[in-house]
């Protein structure tokens, strides 16, 4: 078993800026680029995370020198440097950037080299890039499976020319051989024979070839280096926009503001267009030459949208549009089942896992926004299904990431970043009053929360109004699903009314029919998970409230300053029932409380019960009076203390 990390749900909307380590795909490229330069460069941003050491890693055994301090580093390129005579390796560990660019750049350079990685690596296609590389004259010889690492590479100068490639697979594969071009005596042109995938990665990469001098030109299909040498420079790597894409998702899924520093209008990296996916769902994305902020209030819409060219924020939005109202389908993105590993599947596997309906499509995925379960979501050792899916666990209780461990490979510091944007816990001014049917709660509750000043919720009728909302629709109280959408789609409004979809449901929600059904609708995980959401963030925009019910203290706010279980006997409460309604005996009243007080007590989900710090008032001969007065200076006494 590998180790787990429980993700504690934020209280509420976050308000943050953040700073993001370097790119780690213009890491690699500047790295790569320095090393194979004439004269020395100065780097600063650099990421420091295990695909970028895997390049450090390269880039020496080849002979460039390193002198790093943090995220800077002083790069001398191996310029003229002898060639090695001894066979020398270099592995690429988990990398696809590293292996990627490396083989062109080793099959160019004279020496003996092996080119290998771990096992994840060793099962990625390299077979374009080795067909594209032999076309040009390189000696490659597979030392395992074909097509994949580990690789013998026999380096020598490379007259270079022309050469076709395939685009669909992974534009890692001609960044790799536009980054080696200059090392070729005539220069290259690439010729792409497929659709291309990931554009914006090879635009990155002619861009930071021009920075170190060199001339590159990209055409539609037809990518082209001009013959000359890389000449040192000094660059600062931009933080990482895929990296940002969870930052602005924490932002999607819970609300509130995020804006990422030093990410801007003049960004070379095509993940900056992830909010331009988020803006279409309805946030509001404000971008300035230094900084992109993405602010959210209220739930996003679901969008259609090709993500061939922003693949690596698909998992991003899968989280993201999990948490969204509708549909969401990702197309363009066949492809990405060839990276870490088969990410769509893996994506649609952990939605399905926490109860997100979920398919793989032709080419990508769909979903149907909803309400998570509590779960363990598997990685993959794919670091980002771990910072995707742990944006789920920031909304809902119970969710947990497996091998948290895997999110090194690109951002070490992920989950203190993460946690940085926790929104401080304000005072919370909560009084939560539980016990069972007819012990006295609502009573008790609105004249204390009348004493005290503030709102009171009576959380019973809420539950009530979704199980009259099912009878309203008809569909059949066992179907666990169909009721579970009934309770995300139903508008509750509750003031001194209660409304339901517009209609006023007041008198309705007390009906003997509701009162039939309430405790297994209520019973549902997915109606609980919903209704604590929506208690939650009713309280979030109170100044102090009193809810009563029957887990307020123990489940939807286990913090609460003052908690109190009522109780009384189960005749006592018959005959208060009774004394409220017609039509019933009270045989039948003691019959339905008892039963509901045992529904209600062993459901899995919630149960009723008395929290452990409650203290428990038996309320069958005492006046409410004389309750309401206890639990005011109780209250008045523990929101002071919260307060200071
Ligand atoms: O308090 P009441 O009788 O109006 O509550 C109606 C039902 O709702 C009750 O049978 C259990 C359920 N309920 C719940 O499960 N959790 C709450 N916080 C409040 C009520």
């Amino acid at each position: 078993m590998s180790e787990q990390r429980r993700i504690v749900p934020f209280d509420g909307p976050i308000d943050a800026d953040v700073v993001l380590p370097g790119s780690k795909s213009m890491s690699n490229r500047v790295l790569l680029a320095a090393a194979v330069a004439r004269g020395s460069s100065s780097i600063s941003g650099i990421l420091r995370a295990e695909d970028t050491e895997a390049m450090l890693g390269a880039i020496q055994a080849v002979g460039a020198i390193v002198e790093s301090t943090g995220d800077s580093a002083v790069v001398t390129g191996r310029g003229a440097s002898d060639d090695p005579d001894n066979e020398v390796m270099i592995d690429a560990v988990q990398s696809g950037t590293t292996s990627r660019f490396m083989l062109p750049v080793l099959a160019a350079t004279p020496g003996n080299w092996v080119l290998t990685g771990d096992d994840q690596l060793l099962r990625r296609p390299f077979g374009n890039q080795i067909e594209a590389l032999r076309s040009l004259g390189a000696d490659i010889a597979e030392l395992g499976e074909p097509d994949r690492l580990p690789l013998q590479i026999r380096g020598r100068r490379l007259a270079g020319g022309r050469v076709l490639l395939r685009g669909d697979v992974s534009s890692q594969f001609l960044s790799g051989l536009l980054l080696a071009a200059p090392l070729m005596t005539e220069g290259l042109a690439i010729e792409v024979t497929t659709e291309l995938v990931s554009r914006p990665y090879v635009e990155m990469t002619a861009s930071v070839m021009r920075r170190f001098g060199v001339d590159v030109g990209c055409g539609e299909r037809e990518f082209v280096v001009a013959p000359g040498a890389y000449r040192g420079t000094d660059i600062v790597v931009e933080p990482d926009a895929s990296a940002a894409s969870y930052f602005f998702g924490a932002a999607s899924v819970m609300g509130g503001r995020v804006k990422v520093l030093g990410l801007g209008t003049d960004s070379i990296q095509g993940d900056v267009g992830f909010v331009d996916v988020l803006e279409t769902m309805g946030a509001t994305v404000t971008k300035r030459t230094d900084s992109i902020e993405v602010s959210v209030s209220g739930r996003l819409a679901g969008v259609t949208v090709d993500m061939s060219q922003i693949s690596d924020t698909a998992q991003t939005l899968a989280a993201v549009a999990a948490t969204a109202s509708g549909v969401t389908e990702v197309g363009g993105i066949g492809f990405i089942q060839g990276k870490e590993t088969r990410r769509v599947d893996a994506v649609v596997r952990e939605l399905n896992r926490l109860g997100i309906k979920a398919d793989v499509t032709e080419d990508g995925f769909r979903l149907v926004g909803g309400v998570t379960r509590p779960a363990v979501v598997d990685t993959y050792d794919d670091h980002r299904m771990a910072m995707s899916f742990a944006l789920l666990g920031l909304v809902s209780e119970g969710i947990s990431i497996d091998n948290p461990a895997c999110v090194t490979k690109t951002f070490p510091s992920f989950w203190e970043v993460l946690e940085s944007l926790r929104p401080e816990r304000s005072m919370l001014k909560v009084v939560a009053l539980d016990g069972p049917a007819g012990s006295g709660k609502s009573t008790v509750a609105t004249a204390l929360a009348a004493e005290l000043g503030v709102r009171h919720f009576d959380t019973g009728a809420m539950y009530r109004a979704v199980a009259y909302a099912v009878l309203d629709s008809g569909v059949d109280v066992e179907d666990v699903d169909a009721v579970a959408d009934v309770a995300r789609r139903v508008d509750i409004k509750m003031d001194d009314r209660v409304v339901v979809d517009g209609v006023d449901a007041t008198t309705a929600i007390r009906s003997h029919e509701v009162t039939a059904i309430v405790s297994a609708t209520s019973a549902i995980p997915a109606v609980r998970s919903e209704l604590v959401r929506l208690q939650r963030e009713w309280v979030g925009q109170q100044d102090g409230a009193v809810l009563d019910g029957r887990d307020i203290g123990t489940v939807v706010f286990p913090d609460a300053p003052v908690k109190a279980f009522l109780t009384a006997s189960v005749e006592v409460r018959a005959e208060r029932r009774f004394a409220e309604t017609t039509g019933q005996t009270l045989e039948d009243i003691e019959a339905d409380i008892e039963r509901r007080d045992h529904a209600d007590s062993t459901r899995t989900t919630s149960p009723l019960k008395a929290a452990d710090d409650a203290i428990i008032i038996d309320t069958s001969d005492r006046a409410v009076a004389d309750i309401v007065a206890e639990l005011v200076s109780l209250t008045r006494a523990a929101w002071e203390e919260e307060g200071s």
